[in-house]
């Protein structure tokens, strides 16, 4: 038998005690009071439809206020495939697979011209925005900005700027650690979202553009392949950091080391934040002498994307001085002909399958006071 509650039984003798007269009267009650409300809802609505003559049912039933998102309603499509707001309740789960749907058409509804998501990674301030504000200027609808800050962190940027209310939801990083690959994903996650984004790049606060807006969007749209590093170095290095908890799912011979500055098409960003499984192995074994964000995307990519990648990044930064660290530069470092030599630094790159001299749109780092005699360079070195 099934063990029964003893609230259970209380309640059967409540019933059993109480008689049917009751019963009845009970129910006369009832049906008397729902008559009087139903009478009265329907006087109610007659009056206010004569009251307001633009009040419909549907708005009283459905108050449009409920169900509006940025003074439209929810299910308007240009708000569906674009967001006019960036900020959002959504926890990461449900970001991440939310962004990661697909439509199973090939043509889209609109007229979709691709746009360029520029994805800032920052503790706090954009010392270079300026910089940045100048190279976007006239280029409004080919590009979109997105800044993943410290949490509790708010950008004081001018109405004017591209950075005006573009911060995302955001979380604690710390360099080398998985939480930086969980900020490139939201970066990434909250950029899909707006279905015109057709490329993706990553920077930082240090980092800046050597191109004008045109050149790095042709370059980038244009190509049929994503720039990401993604080497195979057979030292300490590299393969130093792979640890055998990692196979057999993740094998020696598939592990790739790159610079954390991606830039990759919109198949490859969905991609990235649908995984979940390999994700999975670089968080619980890629943790001391391990540095995910540079592993993870490498590595992954080469497993089952390569073809889609170039192998190097877009991204310069000054590795000539030495150690392990990317130099920086100053207020006296920023000439002419640093710039130039970034622009064309004798490299010679694959760009869709041809060689190129043009290798960088992009070069890091540079500090805050390398902002001035930089804006003094752009007309005449950056064209912009
Ligand atoms: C952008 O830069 C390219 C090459 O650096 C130059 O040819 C072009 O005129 C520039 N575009 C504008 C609008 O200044
Ligand atoms: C990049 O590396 C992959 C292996 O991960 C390779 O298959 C692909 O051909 C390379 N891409 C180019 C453009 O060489
Ligand atoms: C150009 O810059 C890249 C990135 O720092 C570097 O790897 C490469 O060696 C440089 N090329 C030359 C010819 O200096
Ligand atoms: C920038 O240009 C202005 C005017 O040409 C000049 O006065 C100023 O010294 C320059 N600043 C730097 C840091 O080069």
């Amino acid at each position: 038998m099934k063990p029964r509650k003893k609230g259970d039984e209380e309640e059967e003798g409540h019933w059993a005690n109480s008689s049917r007269k009751d019963c009845s009267l009970r129910l006369i009650k009832i049906f008397f009071r729902i008559a009087v409300f139903v009478a009265g809802s329907v006087l109610g609505l007659s009056w206010g439809v004569r009251l307001n003559q633009h009040v419909s049912q549907t708005d009283i039933f459905f108050p449009a206020k409920l169900y509006t998102n940025c003074g439209k309603p929810s299910l308007n499509f240009n708000n569906f495939i674009e967001p006019c707001n960036l900020m959002h309740m959504m926890t990461d789960k449900e970001l991440f697979w939310r962004a990661s749907m697909v439509s199973k058409r090939n043509e889209y509804p609109f007229n979709r011209v691709p746009k360029v998501a520029f994805l800032f990674m920052t503790e706090g301030p954009l010392p270079l925005l300026r910089l940045w504000d100048r190279f976007f200027k006239g280029h409004e609808g080919l590009f979109t900005v997105y800044v993943h800050a410290y949490p509790g962190y708010t950008l004081e940027v001018p109405e004017s700027s591209f950075f005006y209310d573009r911060q995302i939801p955001s979380e604690k990083t710390k360099h080398g650690l998985i939480s930086q690959v969980d900020a490139e994903k939201r970066l990434l996650a909250n950029a899909l979202l707006d279905f015109s984004n057709e490329r993706f790049v990553l920077l930082s606060e240090s980092c800046i553009p050597v191109f004008n807006f045109s050149t790095v969007y042709k370059y980038l749209t244009k190509s049929a392949y994503s720039f990401v590093q993604s080497y195979d170095e057979n030292s300490f290095q590299g393969l130093g950091h792979y640890n055998s908890h990692l196979a057999p799912e993740i094998k020696l011979p598939q592990w790739r080391k790159g610079s954390r500055w991606f830039e990759i098409q919109r198949s490859l960003a969905v991609n990235i934040v649908a995984d979940k499984k390999y994700y999975f192995f670089f968080r619980e074994y890629c943790k001391t002498n391990c540095y995910p964000d540079e592993f993870y995307i490498p590595t992954y990519l080469n497993m089952f994307h390569g073809l889609s990648n170039a192998n190097r990044t877009v991204t310069w930064a000054g590795w000539s001085i030495g150690g392990h660290h990317p130099a920086t530069y100053g207020r006296e470092d920023i000439t002419e002909s640093l710039i130039r030599s970034i622009r064309s630094n004798g490299t010679i790159c694959t760009y869709n399958s041809k060689p190129s001299s043009l290798c960088f749109l992009f070069a890091m780092k540079f500090s805050p006071d390398a902002l001035e005699p930089l804006l003094n360079l752009t007309s005449t070195v950056m064209k912009f």
